[in-house]
């Protein structure tokens, strides 16, 4: 079976793939690498020990596209590919929509004209904008709160009328909780485009003397000590989600929404305070004021991805920093290889 894996390149989509080919699947990847590099796949390979195509293809360019599909026999999508980050989507609405409706409904189009109706697609724990359930279960209210979150949304309801329009599809829509960690091998991880907006590349970045003080924003949400709370899950759970999902597709059509999550929060500073201990750095912090949009609580009812694929989340808070650090550490610029520190002792670059 070919699994075509648009954004393979990227975090969750590189460590899907290296589960995917231990899973004896054959990959192909599609990427135009906005916000990756195509080191993240060599790295794959490395890890695998296996080869898979590459096409270095925007979704947006429909010609292109159609090559994917007439050179090869693919048995379904998992589409990671999409611009991701909330505070640029309230900046350059226009791109968002673009890149993330237009990129998918080429995709659609592409799948239904070559009859490949199996998909998997990337939504987010922020399609349920500010529903006041905890746990958050897929029937909860929907609605977003800014111009990435709407894309999601939208992108769901254009799946599901295509479903309505052809009752042979079979779509999965992931909606992920908080992803961190990174494999095991240290060679793949997150490799954010400048400075972090997300709590764990931030906290891992301050550890490796890249940034030098944490800002946790808001210590007076009524939680436990006052910070925010999240369902963080391991990457390489987050990966294996998708492989449970894909088995799922292969027996039944229709369209499903599964949370993808440990259905357990940690604060800000369990976090932190996890971190130090896995790795033994210490994570100067200063407390700011809440920032806008932010969510007090959020965490998944993960009962429905259990019962219904087979999937838990393994992976410990302890595991998600340990594999964390070590890609940092190991990678303090990522995938680009060299880098100034502000604490050089601490780095090794590749
Ligand atoms: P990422 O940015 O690391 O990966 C996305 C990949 O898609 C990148 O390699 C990028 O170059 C590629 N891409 C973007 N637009 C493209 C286009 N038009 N054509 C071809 N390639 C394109 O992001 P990620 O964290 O791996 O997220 C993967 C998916 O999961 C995204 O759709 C994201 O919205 C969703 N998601 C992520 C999180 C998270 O916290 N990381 C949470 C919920 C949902
Ligand atoms: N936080 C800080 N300091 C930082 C960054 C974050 O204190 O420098 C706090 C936030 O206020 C929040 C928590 O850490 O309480 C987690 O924040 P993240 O930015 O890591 O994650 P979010 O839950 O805000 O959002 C992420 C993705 C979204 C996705 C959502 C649900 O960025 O795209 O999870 O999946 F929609």
């Amino acid at each position: 079976m070919t699994i075509l894996v648009t954004g393979g390149a990227g975090y969750i989509g590189s460590h899907t793939c290296v589960e995917l080919l231990q899973s004896g699947y054959e990959i192909i990847v599609l990427d135009n690498f906005s916000n990756s590099k195509p080191k993240s796949l060599k790295r794959v390979s490395e890890i695998t020990g296996k080869s898979f195509k590459t096409y270095q293809i925007d979704l947006v360019n429909r010609n292109k596209l159609e090559d994917v599909f007439s050179q090869n026999k693919i048995t379904a999508v998992i589409h990671f590919a999409g611009l991701k980050a909330v505070g640029e989507s309230v900046q350059i609405p226009l791109e968002y929509y673009h890149n993330n409706l237009t990129g998918t409904i080429n995709l659609c189009e592409m799948m239904r004209k070559y009859e490949v109706k199996k998909l998997v697609f990337s939504s987010s724990a922020t399609v349920y904008g500010s529903t006041g359930d905890l746990p958050i279960a897929e029937n909860s209210r929907l609605g977003a709160t800014n111009p990435y979150g709407r894309t999601k949304l939208m992108i769901e309801e254009i799946l599901r009328d295509l479903y309505e329009s052809d009752h042979n599809w079979s779509i999965a829509l992931l909606r992920y909780f908080n992803p961190i960690g990174a494999h095991s091998s240290g060679l793949i991880g997150e490799d954010p485009k400048g400075i972090p907006n997300n709590l764990m590349p931030f906290i891992s970045q301050v550890a490796v003397g890249k940034l030098e003080c944490l800002n946790i924003y808001g210590n007076d949400y009524s939680t436990k000590d006052g910070t925010g709370i999240r369902d963080y899950i391991h990457v390489v759970d987050l990966a294996i989600g998708h492989i449970r999902a894909l088995e799922n597709l292969e027996n039944n059509n229709g369209i499903e929404a599964f949370n993808l999550g440990t259905g357990t929060g940690y604060s800000v500073l369990d976090l932190v305070n996890a971190f130090e201990k896995a790795t033994g750095e210490s994570i100067p912090y200063v407390m700011k004021e809440r920032r806008p949009g932010d969510a007090a609580v959020c965490f998944a009812d993960p009962t429905k991805a259990m019962e219904q694929l087979g999937f838990k989340a393994t992976r410990s808070i302890e595991m998600m920093c340990e594999d964390t650090w070590r890609w940092q550490k190991t990678n303090p610029n990522g995938y680009t290889g060299n880098l100034e520190l502000n604490r050089k002792d601490q780095a090794t670059v590749l």
